[in-house]
């Protein structure tokens, strides 16, 4: 079964959605959009009535929302319906302002019995059993774990580090949600190892062209059992969100 993903351009990419129930990978540098990518696919999910969760490892709930609240997809209305989940397995934070929503926010997660007791980033495992506990509990349809690159998969030797991660994903198979695993892009030119083992890879752009001008892109790089686009796409923000365009019409 396709899911769609809701973003304007994107779903007819990748033959009209996503695979219900696989992982896909979100590639991108910081501010090329993968946040806002992974709120519209959980907004599209709320508004068909599945619920979604948005487990952040780095930034805090409340900017998360406060910055998203700018689009116009409901995430309060799906907030106070629980239809849309957030959940914040990093540090422990105030949630500042966005206090009030904090009931609608992290429901009944036990994090300071299972989170180590330092500020270090969490381990996949610590990851996993919050995560699960939430799908299991809430009913969770669709998944965006931010980010793959603040989970803590170090190793002594990098080829245990790759069989961590490759455990991972997994056991994220194994839950049933559909599961967008966002990830710092560092280098687009190497592959690395949840690129190999995820269904799906999806890289967003950001870059500066020859005459200065910032550039944004999408590209699809991986989808089995899927005849996609491999072309690059420009993109725009909307007050919707991302919108993918037919074409990458940059001249620089
Ligand atoms: N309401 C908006 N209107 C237009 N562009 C926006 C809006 N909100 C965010 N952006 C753009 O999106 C970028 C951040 O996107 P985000 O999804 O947070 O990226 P990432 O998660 O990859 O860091 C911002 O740097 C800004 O350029
Ligand atoms: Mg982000």
């Amino acid at each position: 079964m396709r899911i769609k993903t809701g973003i304007e351009g994107f779903d007819e990419l990748i033959g009209k959605g996503m695979i219900q129930g696989r992982v896909y990978i979100i590639s991108g540098s910081p501010g090329s959009g993968k946040t806002t990518f992974g709120v519209q696919f959980l907004a599209t999910g709320a508004l068909a009535g599945e619920a979604g969760a948005y487990v952040t490892l780095s930034e805090s709930i409340g900017n998360i929302i406060e910055d998203m609240s700018q689009y116009n997809l409901s995430i309060e209305k799906y907030l106070k319906e629980k239809k849309l989940f957030f959940l914040d397995i990093g540090p422990i934070r105030d949630y500042g302002e966005y206090d009030e929503l904090s009931a609608f926010i992290e429901p009944g997660i036990e994090q300071q019995e299972i989170n180590s007791p330092e500020n270090a980033p969490p381990s996949p495992y610590t990851v996993f059993k919050n995560v699960e506990m939430q799908v299991k509990q809430y009913d969770i349809k669709r998944l965006v774990i931010d980010s793959l690159s603040a989970i803590r998969f170090t190793s002594q030797h990098p080829a245990l580090e790759e069989r961590a991660v490759s455990k991972f994903i997994r056991n994220l198979k194994n839950l049933g949600c559909t599961t967008l695993l966002l990830s710092e892009l560092l280098k687009p030119d190497a592959y690395t190892i949840d690129q190999f083992v995820s269904h799906g890879v999806i890289f967003l752009h950001n870059f500066m062209d020859k005459k200065g001008n910032m550039v944004r892109a999408l590209q699809v790089i991986k989808m089995r059992g899927t005849r996609h686009d491999c072309q690059l796409h420009g993109i725009e923000f909307t007050d919707k969100g991302l919108k993918v365009l037919k074409q990458f019409n940059n001249k620089g």
